[in-house]
C-alpha cells in the first residue's frame, strides 16, 4: 500500500469506529540498515534509510477531555488499548501499547501535557522483522503529540524520547539507529549518521539501475530475549580491556596488540565492530561513487562478520545470503547481508533493478528448498521519515 493509500484507509477505519472525521493524520516509517550493524552502541557509523512501510495514526481529540484517556483502536487487530494521561505514564497492557506508553511519559518528562485523544492505528512495517517495528511507532507516536499539541520539536529530540522510550518500556538497550532514520529520514536518501556526534549526511541514492531488496525470511526475532544486551555488554568489556570509551576509538592494529589480553569471544566481538565501523565509512563512499559492485563486497563482508565474529545470524539469514552469492553478480546481484539486529528478520540486497524479478523468483524457490520456509520480498525506495499528513 502507498502511503496515500494507507492514509485514506486508516481514515476510514478511524470514522467507522469513532463515527466522525480525523484531525490529524501522521505516519513514521521502518527501515532498513544497509551496513553498519551493531556499531551504533559503539559510537560508530551507521547508513539505514527509511523504507516506504509505516506505521500510521488518524486521530482527534477526544470527546471528553476530562476522561484523560488516549484511545488506540489497532484496525489490524481489532483491538483497543487505553492509556491513562492525566498523571505519570506507566507500563501496561496490552505489550505493545508500551512503545506508545513511552513517549507519552517521555513527552510528559519533558513537560508537556498529553490530550485526551481518539485514535486508529495501522502498521505496515512487517512485526519483529528486523526492520524497526516498534521505532517506527514510537516516532509515530511522537510525530502524534506534535500534531495534537501543536509544537513541533526537534527531529533529533523526538528520536532520543522514542529510544528512551525503547529502553525503559520495552527493555530492549536499543542504540539511536532505528529512531533516527524513522525521524530524519529523507526521500532518495540514506542517512549517514555519526553515533558519536549525532551528526548527519544525506547520501543520494537514487540512480534508477539499482534497488535494494529486502528479504523477509519469516523467522522472528526477539531483542528483548538478552543476546543483543550480552552483545553491549561484551563490547563494553573489550573497550574497557583496551582502556577506551569506546570501540570507535580503537584502530585494527590496536586491537591485534591487545589480543592477549582478552578471550577470543570479546576479541571477535571487538574485530567485529572495529571493522564494521570502518566498512560503513567505506561503503557510503561508494554508493556516492555509484560504485555499487565494492558496495556490494563490502556488504558481504559485513554479514561475514556477523555470522562469524559477532554471532548474531541465523541460518535462515545464512541461506538467503548463500542463494545471493549464487545468484551472483551475473545475476544481477551486486552484495547481500543480514540487516538489523539479527537472530532472525531480514536481509537486505543490493540489486539491478531489471533483475528485481528474476532474482525473487530464484531466492524464493531456493529460500524455500534450503529452509522449507517461504520468504517475503519487497523493494523499497529510500523513503522520507515520520511526517504529518493531515494537521
Ligand atoms: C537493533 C537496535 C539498533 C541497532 C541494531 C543493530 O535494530 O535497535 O539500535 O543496534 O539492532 O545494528
Amino acid at each position: 500500500m502507498t502511503l496515500k493509500e494507507l492514509s485514506d484507509h486508516v481514515v476510514a477505519e478511524f470514522k467507522k469506529h469513532y463515527g466522525r472525521e480525523p484531525r490529524w493524520i501522521v505516519a513514521a516509517p521502518g527501515r532498513v540498515n544497509v551496513i553498519g550493524e551493531h556499531t551504533d552502541y559503539n559510537d560508530g557509523f551507521v547508513l539505514p534509510m527509511a523504507i516506504e512501510r509505516y506505521a500510521i495514526m488518524a486521530a482527534d481529540l477526544a470527546l471528553f477531555q476530562s476522561t484523560n484517556t488516549v484511545s488506540i483502536y489497532d484496525t489490524q487487530f481489532k483491538e483497543t488499548a487505553t492509556i491513562d494521561v492525566g498523571e505519570h505514564v506507566t507500563k501496561g497492557s496490552p505489550k505493545w501499547s508500551n512503545y506508545m506508553r513511552g513517549v507519552f511519559a517521555g513527552f510528559q518528562r519533558r513537560g508537556e501535557k498529553i490530550p485526551a485523544l481518539d485514535v486508529a492505528f495501522m502498521s505496515t512495517v512487517p512485526l519483529g522483522g528486523g526492520l524497526s517495528s516498534s521505532a517506527a511507532l514510537e516516532v509515530c507516536t511522537g510525530t502524534l503529540i506534535e500534531a495534537a499539541t501543536g509544537k513541533r520539536i526537534d527531529p533529533i529530540e523526538k528520536a532520543l524520547i522514542a529510544q528512551t522510550a525503547e529502553h525503559e518500556f520495552a527493555g530492549v538497550p536499543c542504540g539511536i539507529m532505528d529512531q533516527f532514520i524513522s525521524s530524519l529520514g529523507r526521500e532518495g536518501h540514506l542517512l549517514l549518521l555519526d553515533c558519536r556526534t549525532r551528526k548527519t549526511e544525506l547520501v543520494p541514492m537514487n540512480d534508477p539501475a539499482v534497488a535494494l531488496l529486502i528479504v523477509n525470511t519469516n523467522v522472528k526475532h526477539e531483542l528483548g530475549s538478552g543476546e543483543y544486551a550480552k552483545r553491549r555488554a561484551e563490547c563494553e568489556e573489550a573497550a574497557k580491556i583496551l582502556g577506551v570509551a569506546s570501540l570507535r576509538d580503537v584502530t585494527p592494529e590496536q586491537l591485534e596488540k591487545a589480543k592477549s589480553k582478552m578471550s577470543d569471544l570479546v576479541y571477535r566481538r571487538a574485530r567485529h565492530v572495529i571493522g564494521e565501523i570502518e566498512r560503513t565509512v567505506h561503503a557510503a563512499e561508494g554508493i556516492r561513487q555509484s560504485n555499487w559492485p565494492t558496495v556490494g563486497q563490502f556488504m558481504y563482508a559485513s554479514h561475514a562478520s556477523l555470522r562469524d565474529d559477532y554471532d548474531v545470524s541465523c541460518k535462515e539469514l545464512d541461506a538467503v545470503v548463500e542463494i545471493a552469492e549464487d545468484i551472483g553478480f551475473k545475476g544481477g546481484v551486486y552484495g547481500c547481508r543480514m540487516t538489523g539486529g539479527g537472530f532472525g528478520g531480514c536481509c537486505v540486497a543490493l540489486v539491478k533493478a531489471d533483475a528485481i524479478e528474476a532474482i525473487t523468483k530464484t531466492m524464493l524457490e531456493e529460500y524455500n528448498v534450503k529452509t522449507g520456509l517461504e520468504a517475503i520480498i519487497f523493494s523499497s525506495r529510500p523513503a522520507a521519515g515520520a511526517t504529518i499528513i493531515k494537521g
